[in-house]
């Protein structure tokens, strides 16, 4: 069976950790992994607009010896006039891995369904795995570890990166809290799966209403847009209910001085995030940032090793 990385359980604790120390490891010494030598071809395709993941990803594939293509999905028949299924059949027989930002997850599971070359979810409506491994990472070295650790993910707590903070986070042992505004709760169905794994890994979950109870005493204050990509005409009014979860200095002091803030970008500074919290001592954001691109590196490089044996 091929090992993809659909969503963030996709990796056991085990295996994250792994993941983690590899990018790690490729961070220390940048151009020393040459697992795509030849070059092999890794295609990443999308469905929405992107900056951070579509030029990590691009990098990254070219630091590791690859050739990566870029394909802006608009302009292919990719998934339209042919089945997403039939597309990774063909695709499979150029490239060694495949990455995919996309709407629905069905159209991930899709492609990945036939095809015998890694997987790899780059942003899809119910999850960004490749942003929590850049997350934890960055965790790993401000905080020194994951495990125990307490992170409050405030805001739309209905979101790809409130379910990938419940599932990633949980694989690697953190007490995960997620608080949003009545008609943004997350899955319930990604509720009780990140409780299984943090049952297992000694972390824990916890869906609360209250910002200032979800961030009180933790070492991680995480948020993201109040409006995803998709959502932008759906008519409802976000800005009134999601005001009280405003990352801003109020709510930072609630966490306490040692906290790190993370915010996966692009940020709405005065919306969801202020400018004196993300340009603040505290904020991690652009090492953040940066780590898209190392951990997205160490992902590849051991899908394609898991995948060989
Ligand atoms: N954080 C993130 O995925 O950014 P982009 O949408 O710019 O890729
Ligand atoms: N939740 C955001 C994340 C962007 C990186 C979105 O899906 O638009």
């Amino acid at each position: 069976m091929t090992r993809h990385f659909l969503r963030d359980d996709d990796l056991t604790p085990d295996e994250q950790g792994e993941v983690l120390d590899l990018a790690a490891q490729m961070k220390a010494d940048r151009f020393a992994y040459q697992p795509l030598a030849g070059p092999r071809s890794v295609a990443v395709f999308f469905d929405k607009v992107s900056l951070r993941t579509r030029l990590s990803f691009e990098a990254g594939i070219a630091e590791l010896g690859g050739q990566p293509i870029i394909v802006d999905t608009q302009a292919t028949h990719f998934g339209r006039g042919e089945s997403l299924a039939d597309a990774g059949r063909v695709v499979e027989r150029y490239v060694s891995a495949m990455v995919f930002r996309t709407t629905g997850d069905e159209r991930l599971t899709e492609l990945a369904s036939g095809v015998d070359v890694p997987v790899i979810n780059a942003l899809t409506d119910g999850y960004h795995p490749c942003q929590l491994l850049a997350d934890l990472l960055t965790i790993r070295e401000k905080l020194g570890g994951t495990y125990d650790k307490k992170l409050a993910y405030v805001g739309d707590a209905a979101n790809n990166m409130a379910h990938s903070y419940l599932l990633a986070g949980a694989t690697a042992g953190m007490h995960v809290r997620v608080a949003g505004p009545p008609g943004f709760d997350p899955a319930p169905a990604v509720v009780s799966r990140a409780a299984e794994i943090a049952a297992w890994t000694g972390g824990s979950v916890e869906v609360l209403r209250d910002p200032y109870e979800a961030v009180d005493g933790v070492d991680v204050v995480a948020t993201d847009t109040w409006t995803s990509m998709g959502q932008e005409n759906d008519g409802r009014d976000r800005l009134t209910p999601f005001r009280p979860y405003q990352v801003n200095k109020d709510l930072l002091a609630a966490a306490g001085p040692e906290a790190i803030v993370l915010h996966c970008l692009p940020a709405h500074r005065g919306e969801e995030i202020t400018d004196d919290v993300m340009d603040g001592v505290q904020s991690a954001v652009f090492d953040q940032a940066e780590n898209r691109l190392h951990a997205q590196k160490a992902l590849l490089a051991w899908l394609l090793a898991v995948n060989a044996q």
